[in-house]
């Protein structure tokens, strides 16, 4: 693959023309929309308008006149139509560890007596911490193995299946069809995080009869830092969820202030408290990028992304010493790629001072998010040149390339 045939894959490109409706510094490369989405431009209008207007000048009455209470179910509708879930079974809000914590309790308690919650090595640590500390409270055991141990281990005795569908560190992607339809055969509940799914990978929640699932708003969905999270609740379970933080935001009729909780009959009820508003009007906006985009779409350009950079990688850094640590077939994987590499913190803290961001994860990663909406193919070639540039002149050996940030 050479520039020239990069350049003419993104003449071709159906969704090129999304980029111009980011704010992208034109000297960066930006390789970490997996990790924090890239600026939709109209979020600053929308947030500017949020302030000065809704805040600033309508003050408390923007709760209804502005829709702020609203926020979170028809947010909760928009990222439902890039997940294929059933209208009203979405809500946004709180983190996504909140919102694990409240599904996994409630699947939980549809399997009583059951005391196993089956889970994975590959796993995001938050969600591992959140399922000790709740099989630690309803002492049930939390059984986890390796990936591809998944099916084995989920049996008579399995109360939840929880998994990440797409792994943060090696973008290895789980079958949800398959994995969704063993556990309910076994009859467990099946819980999904779709962190590095969403707005990267077409998934149909209703279509695999998933359970519960929930999301980040940050990475693909370009909420902005530390956006609001998402839930979902399938149709089937949404009289009996149970949510097990019980705040006035879920209650049927929050300005009644009753003294009795009485649970909100749709989605709503897995809401807890007062919405971000802020937060919340950002990704609002943000979402609105997707309007009239095919998931399929989005994920074929993400294949065709991440193909590029592992056919390039093979090519020009295995002799670096690089191991491709992502599935080499498309549908086995997310929309980022991981080489491993005996220093890869100097060597993405070098190639983020020449200007390609990707991002080092635990022991050994140097991770790459090929955001689909607006990244080039072009961009793949440059990056993988620069990161050959790096590692040809040794800017990696550079001791301040060593120090430590706190996010790596
Ligand atoms: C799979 C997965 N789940 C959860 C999170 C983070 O959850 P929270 O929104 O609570 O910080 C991440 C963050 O990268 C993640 O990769």
């Amino acid at each position: 693959m050479t520039r020239d045939e990069a350049a003419r894959l993104d003449a071709e490109d159906t969704l090129a023309h999304k980029r111009a409706e980011f704010s992208i510094p034109d000297d960066i490369i930006y390789l970490d929309g997996n990790s924090l989405g890239a600026l939709p431009t109209r979020v600053m209008e929308r947030l500017d308008r949020v302030v000065t207007e809704e805040w600033g000048t309508d003050l408390i009455r923007s709760w209804n006149t502005a829709g702020w209470v609203n926020l979170p179910t028809a947010v909760g509708a928009k990222i439902g139509r890039l997940i294929g879930a059933e209208p009203g079974t979405v809500v946004a809000g709180d983190s996504t560890s909140v919102n694990l914590y409240k599904v996994v309790s409630a699947a939980a308690a549809l399997r009583p007596d059951r005391p196993c919650i089956v889970t994975d090595t590959g796993n995001f640590p938050t969600d591992i911490y959140v399922m000790r500390g709740i099989a630690a409270a309803r002492g049930l055991e939390l059984r986890i193995v390796d990936p591809d141990q998944v099916g084995s281990a989920i049996g008579g005795d399995t109360a939840v299946l929880a998994l990440t569908q797409v792994d943060y560190r090696t973008g290895r992607r789980h079958d949800m069809a398959a994995l969704t339809e063993h556990a309910h055969r076994a009859g467990a509940i099946a819980v999904w995080d779709l962190a590095h799914t969403a707005g990267a990978i077409a998934v149909d929640l209703a279509g695999c009869e998933v359970d519960f699932a929930v999301g980040c708003g940050y990475k693909y969905l370009n909420g902005g830092p530390g956006a609001p999270a998402f839930q979902y609740v399938a149709p089937r379970h949404q009289a009996w969820f149970r949510n097990p933080i019980t705040g006035w935001f879920g209650h049927i009729r929050p300005f009644d202030f009753d003294l009795d909780f009485i649970p909100a009959e749709g989605i709503e009820r897995a809401a807890v408290g007062t919405p971000h508003v802020l937060s919340m009007s950002a990704l609002d906006e943000a979402l609105s990028v997707f309007d009239g985009i095919d998931l399929s779409e989005v994920e074929a350009k993400a294949a065709s992304l991440t193909r590029m950079f592992i056919d390039l990688a093979d090519r020009r850094l295995a002799e670096h010493d690089f191991v491709v640590a992502t599935p080499r077939d498309a549908p086995m994987r997310g929309s980022h790629v991981s080489l491993r590499h005996s220093n890869a913190y100097p060597i993405v803290q070098a190639l983020i001072a020449a200007g390609v961001v990707g991002d080092f994860r635990q022991p050994d990663v140097a991770r790459f998010g090929f955001a689909p909406l607006y990244l080039r193919h072009v961009d793949v070639w440059d990056a993988v040149d620069r990161l050959v540039e790096v590692m040809e002149s040794g800017a990696w050996r550079d001791p301040a390339r060593a120090v430590r940030n706190a996010v790596t």
